[in-house]
């Protein structure tokens, strides 16, 4: 019993290691030269509207970073942590996942670098990278998916 508290408390703990607030989030999506635009005008995570980073996992601005330094493209998020979006382990609400605006220079960088892996079940285009990051085309944006 005591053991299992533990354990309970230790990936409270490692969960919260990765997890960054909002502002941390946009300071460094916007030092990246990445604009974040929310239909909503702003980020109340519980508001489907809006475009949150609460919560979202280090890995997934480092990924989007990463994409920014690699491409060289313009990159627009317009999606994070955000109520609204599918559930599941691997979700925006659980903070492995982005979605970007869709434009000429990333569509081509995407399906030109990365792997045609398939169509996803509602038959999104996705890509893989060789990090093993997911990329789904959907109909005006990229849901990307850092593991
Ligand atoms: C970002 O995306 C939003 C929503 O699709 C769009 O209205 C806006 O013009 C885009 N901004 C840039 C800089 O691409």
């Amino acid at each position: 019993m005591a053991h299992r508290i533990v354990t309970v408390f230790l990936l409270g703990l490692v969960a919260d290691a990765s997890a960054m607030t909002h502002a941390q989030a946009m300071t460094r999506l916007t030092a990246a030269g990445m604009s974040v635009t929310s239909s909503g005008g702003c980020s109340d995570r519980n508001n489907p509207t809006c475009t949150s980073f609460e919560g979202v996992r280090e890995n997934t601005i480092a990924g989007l970073e990463t994409l920014k330094r690699a491409s060289a493209c313009p990159i627009n998020v317009t999606g994070g942590t955000e109520t609204g979006h599918a559930s599941g382990t691997y979700s925006h609400w659980n903070g492995y996942k982005a979605d970007i605006s869709l434009n000429a220079c990333i569509n081509s960088y995407v399906t030109n670098s990365f792997t045609y892996i398939g169509d996803r079940g509602d038959g999104a285009p996705m890509y893989q990278s060789a990090a093993g990051n997911i990329y789904a085309k959907e109909g005006n944006h990229w849901d990307i998916l850092y593991y």
